[in-house]
This record gives structure tokens, C-alpha cells and sequence, in this order.
């Protein structure tokens, strides 16, 4: 009777995907129609079921409450999951869904694909440092051909959070500071995952996140308050969210703080009065981890409570919490929420399901033999190695160290000196961290039998063994050494002593930033800094690779070390391309997208701030009574946009075809950038402008376009950027979206700094 029952119930499932396919056109009226013809079939608790998203397993954080996951999604308790892998692991589970709960409505298999999957590609900080949108676009399309074939439809990614506080562990996944170059990458990466329309079963769903402001925590603590002013809000952090949206992205995460007194997550002016209202987004809300739980900490109210308040703010899916389908069918009973606004959330998420052809074929991502053949291929990793080496940013170069000779001896010291698992950086879940190869490897690869590459740890990467430990979680272990610091200095310094140069391979270990990884001191660690110094002392050329995932207070290094260049954490194929770039086979052409501060203190620290009542004088470091400290300047050590190259390159003066425009006219700012030294290379030609009188005050400047060019040794190439009243635009006292005539400043140049000046009217 049983196997009988099952059958009918095979069948009539077949029947549903059967009338799906009909109507897998994908025009809205088709989707429309078979949703509603769905959720007159559904009952009040499988609606609610369909907005839960409960913990899986293997990456768990926060305060996990579910259990018991199969019977829940055979009970139509479950909308999705998320951090599952393995496509065989996941088609089973989308089996329980699809041919054991009693619509078989398939799940959404979700995962924090951030910078690539197997194939890993830099952290997002070091890949905003290339400033090549096409190279953004296609390590998000390798991402989604890769986790598609894996079984993934859904990536948490990207996350487009401004932040100027280097403190903030996750400053390592973002873009950085600036809110026009990370909307350019936000679309760039929704375009990558999402492709034409998610028809296609290598296109998959992003989810912009954390919406809203989650980079803009006090003191540069994770998870704390945010508090701003509109205005800064929509004028120097917004942007980049609303780019996704305006890019199509299929869903936004609520983020963990609060903004305006109102956790994100139960916030309604910021999920429905901005996000869908203002802006026009269509997709679905899901919150971030236990984000809904967390709100009766930020003292809203027990679970019920914040339950209601998350779904009348408009959010769709609940991460974890369990609140959704804890409370939601008492609190209509009682009537703290509405029937009409499960069905929203509902009908949202069975949308973005019909969206991704899963009512079609819910095996549409579970091909066995697609994972077999797609996942970290050959092809996948040439491209990654080229996106790596394009990621790395020389800060310093003094005497031409760099690049190397590929002869002779190289000692390769420090505790990132032969690490595989720290290569791919935070937030790599799917990696399979012995497949990364490590700096030495890299470096003997990319040598060959031309050198001889030699290895020593040197130290442990902080003398206090806990903070190592919390430095190194998730299986990235750098295999804490119990001999003395004398023995391993020894060793390195006996390593050194046979070498020609010496590559010190020091900074951060992967965990020292990202999710829960701030610092106060973001200094060179205490062991690191001794080894470092008595390298030096050797008198051998010393080339600093540093490994970060934010910026660092480098003052001691850039005084004392002849080169650095700063590599981030570059992803699977990062030893490659690290040793692509110190052997020359490619010249490096990252500038750096977050500002390096000489000091904590200075924090936040940012290229585009406002002038004060009180600047500094051309040239003055310090003057009593204005805007300055009494012990250091306020400078950065590198500023926003910087990078050093293996040539250089001269810029023009700023030629403008016109010197006024109107509100309806544009005007052309035109350099011509010449490549003045003997090698080919890349050039980031940045444009900032400056509004310089406003009806509020204005940055200093602000980037409003770039374009990275190509040049041979003695090539000279003009670079024209298109000025039109869109670009002028900024929100005024009342959030209006405006721009104002008066005076403007033109700048152009190779950083934030070092820019070619001319002027301009907007009449
Ligand atoms: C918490 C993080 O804040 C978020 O970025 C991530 O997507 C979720 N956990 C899921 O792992």
C-alpha cells in the first residue's frame, strides 16, 4: 500500500514538472500563472517552509539551532540549503524534496562561492586591485560554470560593502573604499554568475549582500553598530548595492547591523521603501546567518516578535534562525502579520526558483558527469593564474630588485613560505587547500632547473601561541613549529646565507582576516617583524612578498626593505602567478583599491573624504589650529589607486575639448599616457573629479571613471573619458539625486594622489 501510495505520489510530482516545462518559457505571465496555480495547492505551512533556509552542516557559525534537515524537507519544511558539497550529496537531497514531500518542490542549493571554487580565485579585495572588469566578470563566470556543475544554483556573493577601515577582517571580501569602482565590479560579478537570464545550467543565482552598510561598523569591529547620515549613506555607500540591483541580481542578504537605530534584517525602510520601492528590486531577501535570532540581542523583542518585524520589513528567507517556521503561523493567528505577506515572500522565493528552470528540471545542476569534467580544469586555472598575477600590487622597488633573475640560489623564508592551504585566502569553502600550490612550489615551477629555490620557516607567525590559533582555523594551519626561535632563525639565516636573494614570505595568514578577524594592531607580527630585520642584516637583496587581506601599517617595511610586493591572497593558482611576477614574465599592474594608513590611529583613512573648515596648506604636514595631529601626518603611506610597475609611465597634461557644459551636454578630459621605460606594460589611467563648490559639502575628489591600457615599451596612447552631467550627480540635503553648475576640477592620473589637474564649468 505504501509503495502504491508512493507511486501516485512519483507520478503526480511528474505531473507538476510535466505542466512546468510547458511553461518554462520564462515570459512573467507563464511564471505567474504556475506559481498561483502552485500556491492554491499549498497549505499555510509549506508557504512558510519555503522561506526557511536551515543549517546544513560543514560550515557552521553563530547560533545554529536546526537539526534533523531530511525529514524536515520530506515534511516541506525547507526552502533550500546552503554550504553543501558534492553534486551526488546534493542530488540526493533535492530527491528527498522533489520526490518525498508532498508537492515535490525542489530546493535552492546555495553556497559562499566568493572568489571561485575549486579553481580559487584572489580574495575580492586583491581582485578589485586589477581593476579589470572583464577579469572580474569571467572569475565569476568560471565560479558559476564550476559550482553549477557541482550542483550549486545560488552563491552569496557578491558582497559590495565600502569600507575604510582596515581593522574590519572583512575588508579582505570587498572592493574597497570606493563606491564607483565597486558599483562597475558589482555589475561585472552579477553579470558573471547570472550570464544571459539563469536559463542555462551553468548560470546561477548572486545575492548582494550585506545590505546595508555592513562595512561601516564602529571601531572596525565585526557585527557592531552602524550610524551615519543619509546623506553619506546614498553618496559614498550605497552604490554598489543598487549597481546589482540595477544589474538584475536574484536576491540581497540583510546584513547583521543596524542602520537607524534598526537592525537591517527587521528594517523596512531599508528592505522595502529602498530596495524594492526605490530602487525596483524583484528578487528575494534572505537574511544573513541566525540574523533574524540575533535581533532579540540588539534588543527587539523574543522570536516572535522579530519574526514578524523581519517579515513585514520585507524579508523572504530566514538564515538559520528557525523563527520563520517557529512563530509565523501563531503571529497570524494573532495578527501580527498578514497572509498576504507569506504569500509575497513565498511567491518570491517560488520565482527565483522558476527563474533558475528548477521546476523544469530540478536535477537541472546535479549532472554527475559535468562535475567530472568542469570543475578545477586545466583551462579554469590558466585563466586563474593570470587574474592572480594581475592582482598584485609592487609597493616598492628601490634599485630595481625586482624582478629576479631566474639563476643562481633563492631562499624563500617565513612562515607563507611553503604554505598550500593559506594560498587560497578567507572564504574559499569549496577549495581543496592541498590542490593550491604553495609560494616555494610556485616559485620552483615558474624557475625551473634555472635556479635553485631553497626553503625555511624562519618563525612561527606570532610568538603567542592562542593568537596563532585563532589566526589559523578551518584547516589552515601553518604547523606551529615547537623549536626555539634561535633554531629557526638558525635555519633561515643558514638558508640565506647560501642565496643569492632572499624572498621573505611574511604578513597574514589567511584567517587573520575575514569573518570574525578584526585587529587592532595591524602591524607585522611581533616574530616576523625580529625575522625580517635580521634577514636584512645579512646584507642580501630582500624582496618582501606580503600576504594580507587588508591593509597594513607597513612604515618600518617600506623604510627598510628594498621591494615589497603585497600579494594578497590570490587564490589556488596564487604561487604561480606570485612567481610569474617576481621572475618578470609579467610585469605587475595592480594599484591598490583600499588606502594603507602609517598608522591605526589615522582610521578611517580614505582618499575621497571632505575638505573641513580647516585643510592643510599645500605641503604642510602640520599647522596649530587646523585639521592635523600633533605626532604624525595625516598622508597614507600608499594612498588609494597606487602601484608600482617594472616600467613607467609619463601622463600629459588633461586636455579638455571644452571648458562649460550644459546640464544636457557632455565634455571630453583626454590625456595621452606614454610608456617610458624599456617594458611592456599595464597602466590603470584613473579620472577623479572634484565638485568644487556644492549646496553641501563635496569630497576632495572622487573616481568617475579608468581604463587600463596596454602598453609596449615606447608606446604612447591616448586615453579619452566622456564627462556628462550623470556623473556630476550627488545627493543633496534632501535626497534628491542632482547635479549643480559651478566650478568642477578634472584630474587624471596614476593614483589618488598623483593626478594632472584642469578645470571646467557646468553652466
Ligand atoms: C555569514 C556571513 O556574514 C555571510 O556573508 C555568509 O554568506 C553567510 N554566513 C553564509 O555562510
Amino acid at each position: 500500500m505504501k509503495h502504491l501510495l508512493f507511486k501516485l505520489q512519483s507520478f503526480l510530482v511528474l505531473l507538476v514538472f510535466t505542466a512546468a516545462s510547458a511553461y518554462a518559457q520564462k515570459s512573467p505571465v507563464d511564471m505567474n500563472r504556475f506559481i498561483d496555480d502552485l500556491m492554491k495547492k499549498m497549505t499555510l505551512e509549506e508557504k512558510i517552509g519555503q522561506l526557511n533556509l536551515p543549517v546544513t552542516g560543514e560550515i557552521t557559525t553563530g547560533q545554529a539551532k536546526s537539526s534533523n534537515v531530511a525529514k524536515r524537507i520530506r515534511a516541506g519544511e525547507v526552502g533550500g540549503l546552503f554550504n553543501l558539497k558534492g553534486v551526488e550529496r546534493i542530488r540526493d537531497v533535492q530527491k528527498q524534496a522533489v520526490e518525498e514531500s508532498r508537492l515535490g518542490i525542489p530546493l535552492l542549493f546555495g553556497m559562499d562561492v566568493i572568489h571561485g571554487y575549486e579553481t580559487v580565485f584572489p580574495i575580492p579585495l586583491g581582485l578589485s586591485c586589477t581593476w579589470d572588469m572583464k577579469a572580474v566578470e569571467e572569475s565569476a563566470r568560471i565560479a558559476a560554470i564550476e559550482s553549477s556543475a557541482d550542483g550549486i544554483c545560488w552563491t552569496f556573493s557578491p558582497m559590495v560593502d565600502i569600507c575604510r577601515d582596515a581593522r574590519w577582517g572583512r575588508v579582505s571580501e570587498g572592493n574597497g573604499e570606493d563606491p564607483f569602482l565597486g558599483a562597475a565590479i558589482a555589475q561585472a560579478m552579477v553579470r558573471g554568475y547570472q550570464g544571459k537570464d539563469m536559463s542555462r545550467n551553468d548560470e546561477i543565482m548572486a545575492c548582494v549582500k550585506h545590505f546595508a552598510l555592513y562595512g561601516a561598523g564602529e571601531a572596525g569591529r565585526d557585527y557592531n553598530t552602524v550610524d551615519m547620515s543619509h546623506q553619506r549613506m546614498f553618496n559614498e555607500y550605497m552604490l554598489p548595492y543598487q549597481a546589482a540591483v540595477d544589474a538584475g541580481v536574484g536576491s540581497a542578504m540583510a546584513s547583521f547591523n543596524e542602520v537607524d537605530g534598526i537592525p537591517a534584517t527587521g528594517n523596512k525602510w531599508l528592505m522595502t521603501d529602498i530596495l524594492r520601492k526605490q530602487w525596483g528590486f524583484d528578487g528575494f531577501v534572505v537574511t544573513d546567518y541566525t540574523g533574524i535570532a540575533e535581533m532579540t540581542d540588539h534588543g527587539m523583542g523574543d522570536t516572535q516578535t522579530v519574526a514578524a518585524l523581519a517579515l513585514n520589513a520585507g524579508v523572504d528567507m530566514d538564515m538559520v534562525s528557525d523563527a520563520f517556521v517557529g512563530t509565523l503561523k501563531k503571529s497570524l493567528t494573532e495578527g501580527k502579520v498578514t497572509e498576504e505577506a507569506i504569500n509575497a515572500a513565498c511567491r518570491r522565493i517560488l520565482e527565483a526558483k522558476y527563474k533558475l528552470g528548477l521546476f523544469d528540471n530540478p536535477y537541472k545542476y546535479c549532472d554527475v558527469k559535468r562535475a567530472k569534467k568542469q570543475i578545477f580544469t586545466k583551462e579554469h586555472r590558466a585563466v586563474a593564474r593570470k587574474i592572480a598575477s594581475e592582482s598584485l600590487v609592487l609597493l616598492k622597488n628601490e634599485g630595481n630588485v625586482l624582478p629576479l633573475a631566474k639563476k643562481g640560489t633563492i631562499a624563500v623564508v617565513g612562515p607563507l613560505a611553503d604554505s598550500r592551504s593559506n594560498m587560497p585566502g578567507t572564504w574559499s569553502v569549496a577549495a581543496v587547500l592541498k590542490n593550491a600550490t604553495s609560494l616555494a612550489e610556485g616559485l620552483k615551477a615558474v624557475a625551473g632547473d634555472k635556479a635553485e629555490i631553497l626553503t625555511a620557516k624562519g618563525c612561527n607567525l606570532m610568538s603567542d601561541a592562542e593568537y596563532e590559533k585563532r589566526a589559523t582555523m578551518f584547516g589552515r594551519s601553518l604547523h606551529r613549529d615547537n623549536r626555539s626561535d634561535k633554531e629557526l632563525l638558525d635555519e633561515a639565516l643558514a638558508v640565506a646565507a647560501k642565496s643569492d636573494v632572499i624572498v621573505a614570505a611574511l604578513g597574514e595568514s589567511s584567517e587573520m582576516s575575514g569573518e570574525s578577524s578584526c585587529r587592532t594592531n595591524l602591524e607585522m607580527t611581533d616574530t616576523q617583524r625580529m625575522l625580517l630585520q635580521e634577514l636584512l642584516k645579512t646584507g642580501k637583496p630582500v624582496v618582501l612578498v606580503l600576504f594580507t587581506g587588508r591593509p597594513l601599517v607597513l612604515n618600518w617595511e617600506q623604510a627598510n626593505v628594498p621591494a615589497i610586493l603585497n600579494v594578497w591572497f590570490a587564490g589556488s593558482e596564487a604561487g604561480f602567478a606570485i612567481g610569474d611576477v617576481l621572475f618578470g614574465d609579467v610585469n605587475p599592474s595592480g594599484k591598490l583599491t583600499t588606502t594603507f594608513p602609517k598608522s591605526v590611529g589615522q582610521i578611517p583613512l580614505f582618499y575621497n573624504h571632505k575638505n573641513t573648515g580647516r585643510p592643510l596648506a599645500d605641503g604642510a604636514w602640520f599647522q596649530k589650529f587646523r585639521s592635523n595631529y600633533i605626532d604624525i601626518d595625516n598622508e597614507p603611506l600608499y594612498p588609494f589607486g597606487f602601484g608600482l610597475s617594472y616600467t613607467t609611465f609619463s601622463y600629459s597634461d588633461v586636455s579638455l575639448d571644452k571648458t562649460s557644459m550644459t546640464d544636457k551636454g557632455e565634455l571630453t578630459a583626454t590625456v595621452t599616457v606614454t610608456n617610458t621605460g624599456k617594458r611592456d606594460g599595464a597602466e590603470v589611467v584613473q579620472l577623479y573629479i572634484r565638485d568644487l563648490v556644492g549646496s553641501v559639502t563635496r569630497p576632495v575628489k572622487e573616481l568617475k571613471g579608468f581604463e587600463k591600457i596596454f602598453l609596449k615599451a615606447g608606446e604612447s596612447k591616448k586615453v579619452s573619458f566622456k564627462i556628462t552631467p550623470e556623473l556630476l550627480k550627488f545627493y543633496n540635503y534632501n535626497l534628491d539625486f542632482v547635479c549643480e553648475s559651478g566650478d568642477f576640477e578634472v584630474m587624471i592620473g596614476r593614483n589618488s594622489q598623483d593626478v594632472k589637474k584642469a578645470a571646467f564649468k557646468l553652466l
